[in-house]
């Protein structure tokens, strides 16, 4: 075995990459459950690859045959149920998974020095796994995909002066059609797991070059030993290789449950209006977008003009990319920030998640309100953290991780 992987090594670096990514990659030794959503979102990734190339094989995008298509795998295909169930719950999970992931960072300032450009790719990722899960949800041309992605891509014609003709290069037709099916059949299935599988790598390997954070938001590497090791740090592996499996364990039991129990999730993995065909002379009476957008479609509805909301919305997504930027103290973790600090975070995710049940309900003067609230109180948290960052107190920081 030692002589097959000296011929290995002397020709590709296979024992170095173990080396540096896993077993001498020194982690910090604190990391709590929130550390678990980084592999879990890996385990997703790897499920929606696996899955979807299984659905490709029975899956047929044209306008006259993706619907019945989804009907055959879900009836005929053999287990072509549960891997379409599998496929479908992990698109939700996927999100669920990114956004804990995202919200650990906001917690432990994990985007600030020396890790922006960890946070930079992961917003990338972000990004084109919302292109991604947009894209997969025409295909299977049902009423809520057709008039989802109708009401979403006309946002472009919102843009003045070009803004027809970019709604007409999207759909490469006068109205969504097969066209536009086959085309975002392409990118789904492979140009966007391309671009999202670079990332990830991109993502590891920016994080790897600093080193962990950790919920102490300290620098391990200033006190090593003789050896030149963390005094903080554990070897990835075994330590958080075999961690991570418990979090793996406990996710794939909820996983599981919602998959052979309620994969539709009453509505919200899966929308009613799909389940009938596409209809072009037929609009549902609620248009509304899956779950994991509709913080960002409350927000487009809160402003009156089509076209500042467009801006708003984009302007909402544009902010966490700037954060690392936004974020003046001198300390990482929220643990030692200031009581300013954590108000704003916990009001930003108060106003997250109530946009997202607003962005789910239909329009009432009420709704409106409270949405304009909310975009206001969303846009507060990076807006001002410039200033509350540097003007609050925080607390000491300790030498070493506290456990
Ligand atoms: C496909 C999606 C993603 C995958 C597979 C992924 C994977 C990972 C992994 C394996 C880690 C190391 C383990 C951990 O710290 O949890 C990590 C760390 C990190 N990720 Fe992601 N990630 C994804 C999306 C994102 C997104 C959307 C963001 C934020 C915009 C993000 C921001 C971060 C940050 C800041 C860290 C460093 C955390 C720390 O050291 O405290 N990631 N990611």
């Amino acid at each position: 075995m030692s002589k097959f992987m000296d011929w290995i090594d002397a020709r590709f670096p296979a024992t170095k990459m173990w080396e540096d990514h896993l077993s001498k990659y020194y982690a910090p030794k604190n990391f709590n459950f929130l550390y678990f959503f980084g592999s879990l979102a890996l385990l997703v990734l790897v499920n929606q690859i696996v899955t979807g190339v299984w659905l490709t094989m029975s899956f047929t995008p044209s306008a006259e045959e993706a619907f019945a298509s989804v009907e055959y795998i879900m009836r005929d295909v053999e287990y072509g149920w549960i891997l379409r169930y599998l496929h479908s719950t992990g698109a939700s999970a996927f999100f669920i998974v990114v956004y804990l992931h995202m919200f650990r960072g906001l917690l432990y300032g994990s985007y600030q020095k020396p890790r922006e450009l960890v946070w930079l790719f992961g917003m990338l990722i972000y990004l084109a796994l919302m292109a991604e899960a947009f894209m997969g949800y025409l295909l299977p041309w049902g009423q809520m995909s057709y008039w989802g992605a109708q009401v979403i891509i006309s946002l472009f014609g919102a843009i003045p002066v070009i803004g027809d003709d970019i709604t007409q290069w999207i759909r490469g037709d006068y109205l969504i059609s097969g066209i536009t099916l086959n085309r975002f059949f392409a990118l789904h299935v492979v140009a966007l797991p391309i671009v999202i599988l670079g990332l990830v790598v991109l993502h590891i390997l920016a994080l790897h070059e600093v080193g962990s954070n950790n919920p102490d938001g300290i620098d391990i590497k200033k006190h090593k030993d003789e050896n030149g090791i963390p005094l903080d740090g554990i070897p990835f592996h075994p330590y958080y290789t075999v961690k991570d499996i418990v979090g793996v364990v406990v996710f794939l039991f909820v996983f599981c449950a919602v998959v052979f129990f309620f994969p539709e999730m009453g509505g919200y993995f899966l929308e009613k209006p799909n389940f009938e065909q596409a209809n072009a002379f037929k609009t549902p009476e609620h248009i509304a977008p899956v779950w994991y957008f509709t913080p960002f479609y409350a927000i487009l509805r809160a402003v009156p003009d089509k076209l500042m909301g467009v801006i708003a919305m984009g302007a909402a997504i544009a902010a966490l990319f700037v954060l690392p930027w936004l974020d003046r103290s001198p300390v990482r973790s929220m643990r030692y920030k200031g009581w300013i600090s954590k108000l704003f975070l916990l009001v930003f995710c108060v106003a997250f998640i109530v946009l997202g049940v607003l962005g789910v309900l239909a329009p009432t003067p009420g709704r409106t309100l409270l949405s304009q609230v909310c975009t206001f109180l969303y846009f507060a948290y990076f807006l001002l953290m410039p200033f509350y960052t540097r003007l609050e107190k925080t607390k000491p920081v300790p030498e070493r991780v506290t456990g």
